[in-house]
């Protein structure tokens, strides 16, 4: 039952994926990854993950299906090599990168009934070459990432700190890709260099980096 579904939504991504699927199959896709149209936080939890965690941006806003093509299309993932999504919402960067390929998939995020749902919609997908990380992005150890995947997770002085922590972490063959706000803080920082890449995502909110 299980092969049935993955196998269903594997054909489904990669239809889409290699353009043979169109626009109208995005919404299928966020269907059969399990991910909610909206999801508020009780105001208590929101002050609990603040206390936590320090300063963030608790919102849930998944990447667009169009700008994840765009993403998967532009970077060179492998089987082998491990992408980390920082602040991973409901998976909708890893489910589909992991529809596609048999690469290390590491979803971490802070808010905890989302990292249940996407555990569950890995397991009911059979992504077995998923993991699922319910903490902040301050505990997590990048060494090992070839990729690091971040949607806008932090506010203020916090973009800051975890930039210096992620350059001192990683190896100089890591790429990080940075979507929204985030951005701009890389192109700030002395410690990464912005490379060129092919993924049609404007300019101003989509960047593909490197250790400088
Ligand atoms: C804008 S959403 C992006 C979701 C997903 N990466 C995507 O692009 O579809 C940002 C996510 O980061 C999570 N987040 C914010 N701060 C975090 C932190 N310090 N540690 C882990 N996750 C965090 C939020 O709970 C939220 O689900």
């Amino acid at each position: 039952m299980i092969k049935i579904q993955a196998k269903r939504v594997e054909r489904l991504v990669r239809a889409y994926h290699e353009g043979i699927a169109g626009p109208e199959q995005e919404d299928a896709i966020v269907t059969a990854f399990g991910i909610p149209r909206t999801d508020d936080l009780p105001l208590a939890e929101l002050a609990r993950l603040h206390r936590q965690y320090g300063l963030s941006n608790y919102i849930h806003e998944a990447t667009a299906i169009e700008e994840i093509r765009e993403i998967f299309r532009a970077i060179n993932l492998a089987p082998g090599h491990c992408f980390m999504d920082i602040g991973a919402g409901y998976g909708a960067v890893v489910l589909y990168g992991a529809a596609l390929t048999r690469a290390r998939f590491c979803a971490v995020e802070a808010v905890p009934g989302r990292a249940v749902e996407l555990a569950r919609a890995a397991r009911r997908l059979g992504f077995d070459h998923v993991e699922v990380m319910e903490q902040g992005a301050g505990d997590v150890d990048h060494s090992r990432a070839d990729f690091v995947f971040l949607n806008n997770p932090f506010l203020g002085e916090e973009n800051r700190r975890y930039l210096r922590r992620l350059r001192g972490q990683i190896r100089r063959s890591c790429r990080v890709i940075a979507i929204n706000n985030i951005v701009a803080e890389f192109r700030q920082s002395p410690d990464f260099a912005e490379l060129r890449h092919s993924a049609a995502i404007a300019e101003y909110k989509f960047g593909l980096f490197a250790p400088a």
